[in-house]
């Protein structure tokens, strides 16, 4: 064996088991491997999980907080317009350089896949050649599937149509789409038709910001949900954000997402974002911005979660956690039952597999050897503590490495060390 990870506790099991790996894949997990392997890692007991899967991010603008000017009002509009400046005047290079550090954060936090959301309407399309160069530059670090996103639109201004198109021929492996900027409901409709009419052509994934307000007549996500049955995409399309959803008639979810569960469609909810650009103009009481993720998941629709942005004008926070995502949508939809706990563990890990529609993933013989061990014994405590990552494991490398945080405190002449685990 290459590697082997003793004393690993696996999702849901009690007992411990070693994990042998060979040639980067996983070759054996059994309750005791007797030979001795080349490296050797001991888990000691705690969770070792398939890598986190960020479900959706935004490289190209990634770490630019601040640049030309931060955000003072906090809305989607102040945003879009500053990243209008930056992406005018900002080189390739330095997005480059921006999104290849975020990425570097990210893995160090454990995640291995990650879908890009990245510019299609700046006219030199130079977000885009940044964020396909580095996919290509990363590739033996982590999976980077890059989504041509229409920040503009695709009809609400001149050419945007012909950049979508321009960036799937420059290798962009999912179609975006941004409805609710177009100027009309039906030209809203028509950029989603668009979107499938490329899938089709350039046989990519869909993956389109769908109803991202706090507007309860935003109402894409039906369309979306019609073209996956009609045109027989249902897996293979997703809808990031439908925040609106929150906010519509009880009457109207209710068969929606029926509909959403015949279209297979996946939804990406985005806590951070979300709770920070939506329901901004409701004044008190005010709504949350989060989609109905509790509704949704108790019907059968897959769901999985994104930062969305870190460090941006859209928000100024984040160090790419997945963790920390998940325990803030833990209170923001009110998710704390033990079961839906768990769940929140999916979103960030299996679901967003199935969103991504990667083809192999998890701890299993034969797969790809990718794993991370969290300094914590189950998904409950990872999440509570936001735990970090031990190890990460790459095709069967150990590329990360982290030394937990260790605190002593002096109560008259004893030390007590302080981990906040039971
Ligand atoms: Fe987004």
């Amino acid at each position: 064996m290459d590697l082997i990870i003793r004393n690993a506790r696996l999702r849901g099991q009690k007992s411990l088991v070693d994990i042998g790996i060979k040639d980067g894949k996983f070759e054996r997990i059994t309750e005791k491997i007797n030979e001795k392997g080349d490296k050797e890692v001991d888990a000691q007991g705690k969770f070792v999980s398939p890598p986190f899967v960020e479900s959706h991010i935004h490289l190209d603008a990634a770490l630019s907080v601040g640049n030309p000017r931060y955000n003072q009002s906090g809305t989607l509009l102040e945003a879009i317009d500053i990243w209008g400046d930056f992406k005018h005047n900002a080189s390739k290079e330095s997005i480059k350089n921006n999104a290849r550090r975020a990425v570097k954060w990210l893995v160090a936090n454990g995640v291995l896949h990650l879908r890009a959301h990245t510019d299609s309407t700046e006219p030199t399309l130079k977000t885009m050649e940044a964020i396909l160069e580095l996919r290509d530059e990363m590739k033996e670090l982590i999976d980077i599937q890059v989504v041509a996103f229409p920040q503009d639109g695709i009809f609400a201004f001149k050419g945007m149509h012909k950049l979508l198109e321009d960036s799937l021929k420059m290798g962009a492996d999912v179609v975006g789409g941004l409805p609710q900027v177009e100027l009309t409901r039906e030209e809203g409709i028509r950029s989603v038709e668009h979107a499938f009419n490329l899938a089709e052509k350039y046989n990519t994934l869909i993956d389109i910001h769908t109803d991202e307000t706090g507007d309860d007549q935003s109402r894409f996500i039906e369309v979306i949900a019609k073209l996956a049955i009609n045109r027989s995409m249902q897996g293979k399309v997703t809808a990031s954000h439908t925040t609106a959803m929150h906010n519509y008639h009880n009457d109207y979810a209710a068969k929606l997402i029926g509909n959403l569960r015949r279209a297979n469609l996946n939804i990406v909810t985005n806590p951070f974002s979300n709770a920070l650009l939506q329901n901004r103009l409701d004044g008190y009481p005010r709504k949350r911005g989060t989609t109905r993720v509790d509704e949704l998941r108790m019907r059968g629709v897959n769901v999985s979660i994104g930062n969305d942005n870190l460090m941006d004008p859209f928000g100024p926070f984040g160090k790419g956690h997945m963790l920390q995502a998940a325990h803030l949508l833990a209170h923001t939809a009110h998710l704390s039952g033990m079961e839906q706990i768990n769940d929140l563990f999916n979103m960030i890990t299996v679901n967003g597999a199935r969103s991504l529609n990667l083809k192999t993933y998890g701890i299993e013989i034969g797969n790809q050897a990718d794993c991370i061990i969290l300094d914590a014994s189950d998904e409950y405590e990872a999440i509570r503590l936001t735990s970090e990552c031990l190890y990460v494991i790459r095709k069967g490398n150990i590329i990360v490495e982290t030394e937990p945080a260790k605190r002593n405190l002096y109560i008259n002449d004893s030390i007590f060390n302080i981990d906040f685990k039971l």
